[in-house]
């Protein structure tokens, strides 16, 4: 997954990492935190690490060497950059916030990965550390990518991204074809396949608080208010449980 995408990441995403920087920053400032140091899990090209570099420490982990090497161009001397699975997350010591972006959650295989995930922030945020997250909703499965081909013409790369859901398993299978222009005027192609699993928001409250952390708000996208019934991205607001041992 993602080392064909990794080459053209940043020309697709799209995504407004300033404006999802500050989001970050005001959640924080709500719940009376003001993190010194930040782990961006499943960091991907590290889109967002000159931003949360400005105030913070930072820590990117991601499965994907290929995403992490573009990542690493970006990052500051003293980020660190893991090569790690979320899932089974290892640092060496705590870290005051945690954050996923850009539905990290849904492109671990499955529930018990999720909650596993959950479970390891839980163990490596220190005191009152959050932990924000966000996800692809059913409704965008369903409603926006199923059975639907988007085309991307740009100048690194000519994507051809088609979507298959499954509304019974919550899988959406991605087939991404790239034509990668070369020197000579002819095109490389080449394919991959990726896959994201949906889960509804009650499935999502009940893991965190299975996890041990103490789930604070659900916001829908880049706003701090109720989501939506029809919206494609919630935002997760979770707390490291009072109870929670460290390593
Ligand atoms: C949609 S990208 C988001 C990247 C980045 N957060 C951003 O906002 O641009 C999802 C990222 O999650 C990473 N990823 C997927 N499964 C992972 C896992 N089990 N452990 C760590 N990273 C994972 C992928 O390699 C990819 O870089």
């Amino acid at each position: 997954m993602y080392s064909i995408l990794s080459q053209c990441y940043d020309a697709l995403v799209g995504a407004d990492y300033p404006a999802m920087a500050e989001f970050y920053e005001a959640i924080w400032e709500r719940f009376g935190q003001n993190p010194q140091i930040v782990l961006d899990l499943g960091c991907g090209t590290g889109n967002l690490l000159p931003f949360l570099e400005q105030k913070r420490q930072v820590i990117g982990v991601d499965l994907s060497p290929e995403m992490l090497a573009i990542a690493r161009e970006k990052a500051g001397p003293d980020t660190l950059l893991l090569c790690q699975d979320m899932a089974e997350l290892d640092l060496f010591g705590t870290v005051d916030a945690a954050i996923c972006a850009l539905d990290g959650v849904n492109a671990l295989p499955d529930a018990r990965a999720v909650e596993r995930m959950f479970s390891r922030v839980n163990l490596f945020l220190s005191g009152g550390g959050l932990f924000i997250f966000d996800v692809n909703t059913p409704y965008k499965f369903e409603h926006v990518l199923h059975q639907q081909t988007f085309v991307y013409d740009t100048d690194e790369v000519f994507l051809v991204w088609e979507n298959e859901y499954d509304g019974e398993t919550g899988i959406c299978d991605f087939l991404l074809t790239f034509f990668f222009p070369q020197p000579d005027g002819s095109y490389r192609r080449e394919e991959e396949c990726m896959r994201e699993k949906a889960y509804t928001k009650e499935q999502l409250c009940g893991m965190v608080e299975r996890s041990g952390l103490e789930l604070l708000a659900v916001y829908g996208d880049g706003r701090m208010q109720e989501p939506a019934c029809d919206e494609q991205r919630l935002y997760f607001v979770a707390r490291k449980g009072k109870n929670a041992p460290n390593q």
